[in-house]
């Protein structure tokens, strides 16, 4: 830590007082797959779905978030570490405001993942494996980029030259059985209300 003779200040407006406001708790839903899992499109989704029933989400992205905020790193494992410990203390923010925050990111490392539940802090904290196989995010290749990474045009690809270390106990796990982005955000939706988040 470089900055010294800071002060932490707490305000007075308490979480109880910010969930009684917007009718929700803040919470933050970590999406995490491989690139081309569907992890945006599911939290484009759900975010639609939340605000259309009044509850107010936002979405953090990788792409997005890597155009700007974390536009200096790049996809080594150390790159990819401070990718995330950023981001998690961006949600656990917006998660302090009482936001719904959706957070996509592919999340390789388990480690890191650890570290995003204890910054955001485990009680509200959704784990979300979008688990879809290497062979099918390879087969939609969506932006190109399996290809490119397999010609050797991508260094440290996720899944070709890089590790994605699978969640062992997710609170919650996106399958084939969910076979649309609406029936995934619907799987997460019954999680918030289960756990009355929303
Ligand atoms: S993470 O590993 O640090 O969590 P993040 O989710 O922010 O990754 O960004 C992943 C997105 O960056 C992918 O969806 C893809 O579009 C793009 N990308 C570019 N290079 C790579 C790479 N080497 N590995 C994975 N994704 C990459």
């Amino acid at each position: 830590m470089k900055s010294t003779n800071i002060t932490w200040h707490g305000g007075q407006v308490t979480a109880k007082d910010r969930a009684a406001l917007l009718g929700q708790r803040g919470c933050v839903v970590w999406l995490t797959g491989l690139s081309g899992s569907g992890k945006s499109t599911i939290a484009r989704t759900l975010e639609s779905q939340l605000v259309g029933r009044g509850h107010p989400a936002y979405v953090l992205d990788g792409d997005n978030v890597r155009h700007a905020l974390n536009s200096d790193l790049g996809f080594s494992p150390a790159d990819r570490e401070e990718n995330i410990r950023r981001i998690s203390e961006l949600s656990a923010l917006f998660a302090d405001a009482g936001i719904i925050t959706i957070a996509a990111f592919i999340s390789p490392y388990r480690g890191g993942r650890r570290n995003a539940r204890r910054i955001v802090g485990p009680e509200r904290f959704i784990e979300t494996y979008v688990d879809v196989s290497l062979d099918e995010c390879e087969r939609r290749d969506p932006k190109g980029l399996y290809k490119q990474a397999r010609a050797g045009r991508i260094a440290d690809f996720t899944g070709v030259d890089a590790p994605y270390e699978p969640p062992d106990d997710p609170e919650v796990r996106i399958t084939a059985a969910q076979a649309t982005p609406v029936e995934a955000a619907d799987k997460i939706m019954e999680y918030l209300i289960k756990r009355e988040f929303i």
